[in-house]
């Protein structure tokens, strides 16, 4: 297994809702070290910019809008694996589909609105890590 680092927000839900601490806790108790951390408010150009890949979809107009509607909180995971374990530690993207247990299965309320985004493969956790971070504002970890 080979040490990793993936991006993960918590979305205007979570940070809404006051789930900061019981989310990081998720990935801080299951071995992921967080790195890197801001609470930001995105643009809506920031928004667009970040899921431009998704922007033929249906989904994309009320996508942004939900993703600017409040701060969001943007973080760097460090750790073995740390992309697939993010993504089990969250859960499926449709909460109705998530396993018991995890974050999205708990705490998402909507498809949409589901409380967390974690990088699905090193190509795109090094796209999305430099979309928000540069080096420089990542510590090294003490693990
Ligand atoms: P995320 O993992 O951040 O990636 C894209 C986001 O679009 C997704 O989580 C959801 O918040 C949102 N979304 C809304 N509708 C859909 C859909 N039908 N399929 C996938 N993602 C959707």
């Amino acid at each position: 297994m080979a040490k990793e680092r993936t991006l993960s927000i918590i979305k205007p839900d979570g940070v809404r809702r006051n789930l900061v601490g019981t989310v990081v806790n998720r990935f801080e108790s299951n071995g992921l070290q967080v790195i890197g951390m801001k609470m930001i408010h995105l643009s809506q150009k920031e928004a667009e910019g970040f899921y431009a890949v998704h922007k033929e979809r249906p989904f994309f107009g009320s996508l942004v809008d939900y993703m600017t509607s409040g701060p969001i909180v943007v973080q760097v995971l460090e750790g073995e694996s740390a992309i697939s374990k993010n993504r089990e530690i969250m859960g499926a993207t449709n909460p109705e589909q998530a396993a018991e247990g995890t974050i999205r299965k708990e705490f998402a309320v909507s498809l949409e609105q589901n409380t967390v985004h974690g990088s699905d493969a090193p190509e795109t956790a090094a796209t999305e890590i430099a979309y928000f971070f540069s080096e420089t504002e990542l510590v090294n970890p003490v693990l």
